[in-house]
């Protein structure tokens, strides 16, 4: 589902964030991707979305060859994918509900699917009671949750998440990650990055270790070791 076949990338002031990676990762795995940071882990998950193209080698997701798309098979690649972040990137002035809903609102959903995905959604993430509330009154934990609805809540095949536990304290951590690991058994793949040893021993999925933008470890159970 996802292939990454002799990639590198240098960003334009020269910087060399990838050097010759290579993995796959099939439907439904749920894959953490660790190393410190600068190491060219969110690099990996730009290049995921389109978002940054490779300089040598080719990125394909869902069968898209993700270094060579129209604007309209990017847009169609996107839906696809969810994504979440360490700053959780919710919108202020929206409630909990209405962040959800926006997604939907954006791809064109009817009313009535609005209506019934969002709470659908809401309850997954165990927030359906915090529906009318407004970001900056929940915890860093349910803002992450609600985040997480909300790149959930287009039925995406793959969710990507950028160091999603990186501001959070331990219970919410877990809370978050409990979360993923439910998500990657109710079918989406999972890929997540993250530099928290404690969350990556405790997951015992596979582990790519980047070391300077290369791998230097691919190991199904694997663990943080650096
Ligand atoms: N847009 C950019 N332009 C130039 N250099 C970048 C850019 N984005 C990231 N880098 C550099 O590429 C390397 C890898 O960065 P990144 O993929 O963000 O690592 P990580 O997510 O593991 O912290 C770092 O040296 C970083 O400074
Ligand atoms: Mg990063």
């Amino acid at each position: 589902m996802i292939i990454f076949d002799k990639v590198s990338k240098v960003y334009k002031n020269g910087t060399q964030a990838l050097d010759n990676v290579s993995f796959e990762i099939k439907k439904g795995e749920f894959v953490s991707i660790v190393g410190q940071s600068g190491y060219g882990k969110s690099t990996i998950l730009k290049l995921m979305i389109g978002e940054e193209k490779p300089t040598e080698g080719r990125v394909f997701v869902s069968g898209y060859d993700v270094s060579d798309l129209t604007e309209k098979e990017l847009h169609q690649l996107r839906k696809e994918i969810g994504m979440i972040f360490q700053d959780f990137r919710l919108l202020p002035k929206k409630t909990v509900y209405e962040n959800v809903a926006f997604t939907l609102e954006v791809s064109g959903a009817t009313n009535k699917e609005i209506e019934e995905d969002v709470p659908q959604v809401l309850n997954l993430v165990g927030l359906l009671h915090k529906a009318d509330k407004f970001p900056n009154s929940l915890s860093g934990g349910e803002k992450q949750r609600v985040a997480i609805a909300r790149a959930l809540v287009d039925r995406p095949s793959i969710l990507i998440a950028d160091e999603p536990t990186g501001s959070l304290d331990s219970l919410n951590t877990w809370d978050v990650i409990r979360l993923l690991l439910k998500i990657n058994e109710l079918g989406a793949t999972v890929i997540l990055a993250t530099h928290n040893r404690e969350v990556i021993n405790m997951l015992n999925k596979r582990v790519i270790t980047l070391d300077r933008g290369k791998i230097i470890r691919d190991e199904q159970k694997g663990r943080y070791i650096l």
